[in-house]
Formats: structure tokens, sequence, C-alpha cells
């Protein structure tokens, strides 16, 4: 039986011949931080009057004690104010929080939604978990890399689109889908698509959700097939329409 086992732990323990970057293939995210000009310690970084008071209404959820628990929505404020998840805004809501730094980098990097690098006013992020795949996620992916001549991980260099290859954003029932900052577009093709982006160069932010006007919501694409006479508005109403 041990001679069965040697040989795998044996290769387990030999170094791997992959080159690191072979790796990280599938991901242009880098966990480290490497301090760059629009991005080190010593730029100053404080929420502004109204993110102040917005952060401590946020606190002021918590217990004293555990304040610390507010440190995603508080990382989501300083992104939201500097576009970006700097190792500024880190420091700062470290020092608020009377948390070690480290903490709020363990968090920061772990979580996607933070990035920490400066992005384009739209942050694209296209899904190309197995749902939007199997609907036709490669076409949206071409299209886009294509209109911008971008890939992912790049913006472009009038700083407009950041793109972004995402897992599940959990609206696989209407895939394929992409998000613009915070808004979903669904039921996408490669052509409309392409003319979200040039509403978006247009400045006109195009109407988030089902792109092929058939479904409003995520009924089935064929048409819903219940709740079809009036919205009952309480219980009474649901009593009454037998439902
Ligand atoms: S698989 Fe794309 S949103 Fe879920």
């Amino acid at each position: 039986m041990l001679r069965l086992i040697r040989p795998r732990l044996a290769a387990l323990a030999r170094p791997t011949t992959r080159a690191p970057q072979a790796l990280n293939a599938r991901t242009h995210i880098v966990s480290v931080h490497r301090n760059t000009e629009n991005n080190n310690p010593s730029i100053p970084f404080e929420f502004s009057p109204e993110n102040m008071k917005r952060a401590e209404e946020v606190i002021a959820k918590y217990p004293p004690q555990y304040k610390k628990a507010a440190v995603m929505p508080l990382l989501d404020i300083g992104q939201r104010q500097l576009g970006y998840t700097s190792i500024s805004v880190m420091n700062y809501v470290a020092k608020l929080l009377e948390m070690p730094p480290m903490r709020v980098y363990e968090v920061a990097t772990f979580y996607t939604m933070y990035n920490r690098t400066p992005m384009g006013r739209y942050h694209l992020q296209i899904c190309t978990t197995t749902p939007c795949q199997l609907c036709g996620s490669d076409g949206i992916m071409e299209a886009v890399q294509n209109t911008l001549n971008i890939k992912p991980g790049e913006t472009t260099k009038d700083n407009l689109f950041t793109l972004s290859e995402v897992e599940c954003l959990g609206a696989c029932v209407n895939a394929p889908m992409m998000a613009i900052n915070d808004d979903y577009y669904e039921d996408l093709t490669p052509e409309g698509t392409v003319k979200l982006l040039e509403d978006c160069k247009a400045g006109k932010m195009p109407t988030p959700g089902p792109e092929n006007h058939v479904r409003r919501d995520c009924e089935p694409a064929s048409g819903q097939k219940v709740l079809l006479s009036k919205e009952p508005h309480n219980v009474a109403d649901f009593l009454q329409e037998g439902i």
C-alpha cells in the first residue's frame, strides 16, 4: 500500500514545473499590493462629510466592541467616493474601525467587489460561468473585446470602460448577462451588447433588465405563466382570487 502512495507523495513534494503566470491564467486580479504613483500609503484619504455621516450610521448598527463588523460597507463607501479601493482607503477604514490594517487588507483582497486599481467610468462585468456560457457569453465577451479593443482586466485609453470576466452574478435565468456598474443587463446578444456600449459612450445610461424586451423580469422566456390576473396586494386579495 505504502508503495502505491509513495510516488504520489513524492510528486506532491516536487516543485511544480508550470510557470507562475500559467497558474493565474484565468484571473487578472493580483492579490498583492504594489505601490504606484496613484496608489500608495502617502496619498491622503478621508471620507467627505456626507460619506462620514453615512459611515457613522453604518457603525451605529453594531455594538461598540464589534464596530469592525462595518468593514465591508465602509470599504464600499470609500470605493464609491474615490472610484477604487486604494491602500489609503483601506488604511483609513482600518483607523476608523480601530482594526489592524492587515485585517482590512484581507477583506479587500478576498472579495472581488473591491477594485484595487483605478477603474473606467463604466465597469463591465461579463459572467462566463456555465449557464451564461451555454447561452452565448463567449460571443458577448468577443463582441465587447472587439468593440473596445481591450481584454479582461484592462481599461480603455479614454478611461471610459474597464472590462472584467466574472463568475456567476446570480442572474442565470436571464443568461447571458453583464453588469454595468451596479445594474444588470440580461438576455444579451452580441449586437445588443455593442448597442449598449454605444449608448454608454454617448452618455445615455441604458435601461437595465432583459434586453430582448420579451420579458420584464425573470419570468419564463416564453411568457408569464402565473399571476395572470390583477396583482393581489394583500392576503385578503389572495384568498378572494383563490390563488
Ligand atoms: S451563470 Fe451567469 S449569472 Fe449565473
